[in-house]
């Protein structure tokens, strides 16, 4: 299996680009599902819940076609089957999200239930109640959803609780249904309002995206769409906590800073210096060490749960105690018990974990185990004594493009060592 080795103690500095939104980029893909029109989307990031995402299409009977310039080309116009199989799902949750729109287009729909997760028990009750108010005939059987619908009705859709692909499933559904759908308490994440923008360009009729009530009058037949993604703002966020960690100066390229409010509310509070403009946002730590903060994690424009081991990272090695809630997942601590393998001072208690930060932490070999807790135990590495590291990168590659490359860029010594 791949692991990463990073040499701690050097200062991140430099401009470095950010890629596009890999929670924004899925459900892109699978809008494609939509319409038998040709769709293009721009700015696609290599990684691997994105090759899984094409793979699933293209077993749907999806053409696919890569294009220069991180490209991705879409023909959904002859689909082979609606069914998502154990094989895919079990890697990507997100594969939930071909159900809307296979259902809208195609009346009919199999995926199979995603199981268990790392980082809680995430369940799908939300996205099928919601297609269920639409007049779809859901069960499950065998560890499938079958899901069928001659036509959706619009419906009013009360989201029990923010879901991020909830919200997408439904927005999806509705855009091909008979009538009016609300969706009420809708997440309002800056990746569900990237892809409402992509389905208005195929000819939907939706209002109210990036609110918690999303209206959408349905249509007969969706065009296709010519789409480039938001950047990513936990990719961005990653690499800010990054350079906040040594004590240095990094510009990026390629962002939404107004995406990123809550991250750079609390950066700044650990005493960074923050400049940005409409693309781009610099960050100055000045070689100072980061002050402790407190983070508790909420729907957007709260502070994502994405971003919250990253800073976990930060509090360990800053000057201070600091208090860091997770109320989104109900198990995304594990990170915490490899950075107390460094010497980080953490106490879990509930959903809460105390961090007590230290001057130093000392390098040792680490274990990922969910996508956002490896980039917290890569950040970590950088700035631990000696050499560390971390196994399981595979959850890394699942959502960061050429971390390692993109982090040398910035001066880190890391590097990707061949499989063992
Ligand atoms: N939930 C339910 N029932 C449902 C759906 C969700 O109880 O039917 C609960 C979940 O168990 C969780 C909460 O609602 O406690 C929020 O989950 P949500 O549905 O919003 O998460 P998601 O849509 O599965 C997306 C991102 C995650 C990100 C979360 C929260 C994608 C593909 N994934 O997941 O991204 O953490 O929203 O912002 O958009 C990541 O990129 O590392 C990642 C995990």
């Amino acid at each position: 299996m791949a692991r990463i080795e990073i040499e701690g103690g050097r200062t991140l500095e430099g401009t470095v680009e950010v890629s596009g939104a890999k929670n924004a980029v899925l459900p892109i893909l699978m809008a494609s599902l939509l319409t038998d029109q040709p769709c293009r989307l721009a700015g696609v990031p290599h990684l691997k819940d994105v090759t899984t995402t094409i793979e699933l299409l293209g077993q749907m009977g999806v053409e696919i076609s890569l294009g220069e310039g991180f490209e991705v080309g879409m023909d959904a116009s002859h689909l082979s089957t609606q069914i998502a199989p154990y094989e895919l799902v079990k890697t990507m949750r997100a594969s939930i999200l071909v159900l809307g729109p296979l259902l809208a287009r195609a009346g009919e729909a199999q995926v199979s239930l995603p199981g268990g997760c790392a980082i809680g028990a995430r369940p799908v009750n939300l996205h099928l109640k919601g297609l269920a108010a639409m007049g779809a005939e859901i069960d499950v059987d065998s560890g499938y959803i079958h899901a069928k619908a001659k036509r959706l009705k619009g419906a009013r859709v009360v989201m029990e609780g923010v879901t991020v692909t909830g919200t997408e499933n439904i927005l999806m559904a509705a855009t091909l249904a008979e009538g009016q759908t609300i969706i009420e308490n809708a997440a309002q994440e800056p990746e569900v309002v990237d892809l409402a923008e992509c389905l208005i360009q195929m000819g939907a009729k939706i209002s109210g995206h990036g609110s918690t009530r999303i209206v959408v009058d349905g249509v007969d037949a969706l065009a296709g769409y010519d789409h480039r993604v938001i950047p990513d703002r936990i990719e961005a966020g990653t690499f800010l906590v990054g350079a906040a960690m040594t004590g240095g100066r990094v510009k990026l390229v390629n962002v939404r800073p107004d995406t990123l409010d809550a991250v750079v509310d609390k950066l700044r509070e650990a005493g960074a210096k923050i400049s940005e403009g409409p693309d781009w946002i610099e960050l100055d730590m000045a070689g100072k060490r980061p002050k402790a903060v407190n983070i508790s994690t909420a729907p957007y424009p709260g502070f994502p749960t994405d971003m919250q081991a990253q800073f976990t990272a930060l509090n360990a090695v800053a000057d201070g105690t600091g208090v860091v809630t997770e109320t989104v997942f109900e198990n995304r601590f594990m990170h915490i018990l490899e950075l107390q393998r460094l010497g980080a001072d953490m106490q879990i208690e509930g959903n809460t974990v105390i961090i007590r930060g230290r001057d130093r932490l000392t390098a040792a070999p680490m274990m990922a185990t969910d996508l956002r807790a490896s980039a917290c135990l890569v950040l970590a590495g950088l700035v631990a004594e000696g050499t560390s590291v971390v196994d399981r990168v595979y959850h890394i590659d699942r959502g960061y493009e050429n971390i390692e490359e993109k982090l040398g860029q910035l001066g880190a010594v890391i590097r990707r060592l061949p499989v063992s």
